[in-house]
């Protein structure tokens, strides 16, 4: 079982499940109001835990009631938490998401408390891989990426300039599609992995220009696409450093990713190591 550390951001997910996500300007009505525990890097924390992992989390969160809220599926599971720190007159963050028939979603995010994740004052773990991603202060995933001893992987979401000291520790850089067009050219300062995922047509695995691994998700019904992308990460990280060929690992992945779009939800539909195979059988 490996140890993932996941340095990350938390939010509460206020989700309208509509017939169709609104043009701007547009009102759409008749939708369903859920309320959900979400955030990139409480998602990643989870989706690695219920894949199979020890794993500890670093993250800030306000003292109002969201915070509970937000972090209870993550105790639930068995996510070490003594690394998420109250923080006082700031909310917890909140994701405000509206998720269309189809699955596709908008997402509008408050970081709140989750800018108060500071570089001076982080403790970087020590585990067997970290995890980061782009929703809490660049300075603090840049300071985790030069001094992590082990496999770092950073999911670059939401699309931002990044110290290229990030792509140059990094092991594995995962982009989706979209995210992958905005960075353009600056991702060849990674000499490690990047994945790349394109939906439902699957994801490809590349180092250096070339590509290493191709691999498609299983069909399946898709209900919600939030935290696909999250439980991608955490999965090819972990079949990585379990020492998975890329084939593999991203085959793995991308079923785990494709498991995460069958219930409504970012944490609620976080697949277990069992869903994933069952679905990959
Ligand atoms: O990746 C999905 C997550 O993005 C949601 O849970 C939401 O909180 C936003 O951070």
């Amino acid at each position: 079982m490996p140890l993932i550390a996941v340095i990350g951001s938390v939010n509460l997910d206020i989700v309208a499940k509509a017939d169709r996500l609104p043009v701007a300007g547009e009102t759409v009505t008749n939708a369903e109001l859920g309320r959900f525990p979400g955030g990139k890097g409480a998602n990643q924390a989870l989706a690695a835990r219920r894949l199979g992992a020890e794993v500890m989390f670093v993250a800030c969160v306000g003292t109002d009631s969201a915070a509970e809220e937000a972090l209870a599926l993550l105790r639930e599971g068995g996510v070490d938490l003594s690394g998420v720190v109250s923080v006082d007159d700031v909310p917890t963050g909140v994701a405000l998401i509206t998720v269309a028939a189809s699955g596709e979603n908008q997402i509008v995010v408050a970081p709140g408390a989750n800018r108060s994740l500071a570089p001076e004052s982080l403790q970087v773990p020590i585990a067997d891989a970290l995890i980061c991603q782009l929703e809490v202060p660049g300075d603090a995933v840049a300071r985790a990426a030069q001094e992590f001893d082990g496999f770092f992987a950073v999911n670059l979401a939401p699309a931002m300039h990044v110290d290229v000291s990030i792509l140059q520790h990094a092991d594995l850089v995962i982009v989706n599609e979209t995210e992958a067009a905005w960075y353009g050219d600056s991702l060849s300062a990674c000499t490690g992995m990047i994945a790349t995922t394109y939906g439902a047509d699957g994801a490809t695995l590349s180092r250096q220009g070339d590509v290493i691994a191709k691999a498609k998700p299983p069909q399946i019904e898709v209900v919600d696409t939030t935290a696909a992308g999250d439980t991608f990460t955490a999965a090819l990280t972990i079949a990585l450093v379990e020492g998975q060929s890329p084939e593999d690992a991203l085959q793995f992945a991308c079923a785990a990713g494709a498991a995460a779009t069958m219930k409504m939800g970012a944490q609620p539909s976080l697949p277990t190591r069992a869903d994933v195979i069952a679905l990959l059988n």
